[in-house]
C-alpha cells in the first residue's frame, strides 16, 4: 500500500517537468491521478504508460470553463478530488515600464488566479468529505529575486499569501493549504532561462549551490507527495523551501 493510496490527486501542469514527476510518483504511492496540461502529445503519452490509474485532459488552467470539463471527466472516473497539486505556471522575462497591461494578466492568470479557480472548484469536494490536501508551487522567487522577473517574483509571493490565507479559511474542515517552494530544478522551464542568459551562468548558478548542483523533477515531487500524504498530517499554512541550500547563501 502507497502512502497515497485510495486518493484522487489532481495536478495542474502535469504533461512534463515537476508537474509530469508529481503525476508519476503520485501513482507509484498508490493515488488515481489525473492531469491537465496545455500539451496534449506528453499529456497522452504520460498518460499511456501510466496505464487505468492515470487520466489526461487537455485544457487551459486560467479557464473556469476548461477546468469544469476537467474535473467532471476526471471526477466521473476518480470519485471527489483528495488532493490538488496546483503546479501549472510559467515564467515572465519584464520590463516595469515596457510591460503592457496584457502582459502582466497573461502571467497572473496562470501563475496566480489559476491557483484560486482550480482550488475552488474542488474545495467543495473536499468540505463534504471533511479532509484534503492542497499544495501550491510558488518558487524561491517569492522570497528572494534577481532582475527582470518582477510579475513572476510577484505571482508567486501572491500564490504563498493566498496559501496562507486559504490554510486558515479551510483549517477548521480539516483541508491543509500548503506552498512548496521550489530553487533551480532541471526541467524546459529553467533549460529556456538558461537558453536566455551568458553561456557562463549554468555553471556559476551550479557552484552557488552547496552541493554544486540542481534539482530534479522527481526531488521536488518527493516533497510534494510528502505534503499531500497523512504524513503531513499537521503541516498546513506553510511555505517549504526546496532549494538544496540556496537561499542559505548571501553574497560572499
Ligand atoms: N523549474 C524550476 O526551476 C522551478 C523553480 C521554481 C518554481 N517552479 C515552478 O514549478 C512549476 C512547474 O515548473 P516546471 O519547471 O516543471 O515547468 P515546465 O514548463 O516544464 O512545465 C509546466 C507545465 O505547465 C503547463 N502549463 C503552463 N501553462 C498552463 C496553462 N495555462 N494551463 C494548463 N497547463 C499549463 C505547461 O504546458 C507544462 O506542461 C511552475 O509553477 C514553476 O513556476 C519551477
Amino acid at each position: 500500500m502507497g502512502r497515497l493510496a485510495g486518493h484522487h490527486i489532481l495536478v495542474t501542469g502535469g504533461s512534463r517537468g515537476i508537474g509530469a514527476a508529481t503525476v508519476e510518483k503520485a501513482h507509484a504511492e498508490g493515488a488515481r491521478v489525473s492531469f491537465i496540461d496545455l500539451l496534449p502529445d506528453e499529456g497522452r503519452a504520460l498518460a499511456g504508460r501510466l496505464g487505468p490509474g492515470a487520466h489526461f485532459a487537455q485544457g487551459d488552467v486560467t479557464s473556469a470553463a476548461d477546468i469544469a470539463r476537467a474535473l467532471a471527466e476526471a471526477t466521473g472516473r476518480f470519485g471527489p478530488v483528495t488532493g490538488l497539486v496546483n503546479n501549472a505556471g510559467r515564467n515572465s522575462y519584464a520590463d516595469a515600464v515596457a510591460m503592457t497591461e496584457e502582459q502582466w494578466d497573461a502571467v497572473f492568470a496562470v501563475d496566480l488566479k489559476s491557483a484560486w479557480l482550480v482550488a475552488r472548484a474542488v474545495l467543495p469536494g473536499m468540505i463534504a468529505a471533511q479532509k484534503g490536501a492542497i499544495v501550491n508551487i510558488a518558487s524561491v522567487h517569492a522570497e528572494m529575486t534577481y532582475p527582470g522577473f518582477f510579475p513572476y517574483a510577484a505571482a508567486k509571493s501572491g500564490l504563498v499569501g493566498l496559501t496562507r490565507s486559504l490554510a486558515l479559511d479551510m483549517g477548521r474542515h480539516q483541508i491543509r493549504v500548503n506552498a512548496l517552494s521550489p530553487g533551480y530544478t532541471e526541467t524546459a522551464l529553467v533549460a529556456e532561462f538558461f537558453a536566455k542568459s551568458d553561456p557562463a551562468l549554468r555553471e556559476k548558478v551550479m557552484e552557488t549551490h552547496p552541493m554544486h548542483r540542481i534539482a530534479t523533477p522527481a526531488e521536488i515531487a518527493n516533497c510534494i507527495v510528502f505534503l499531500l500524504s497523512d504524513e503531513a498530517s499537521f503541516v498546513t499554512g506553510a511555505n517549504w523551501v526546496v532549494d538544496g541550500g540556496l537561499t542559505a547563501r548571501f553574497a560572499g
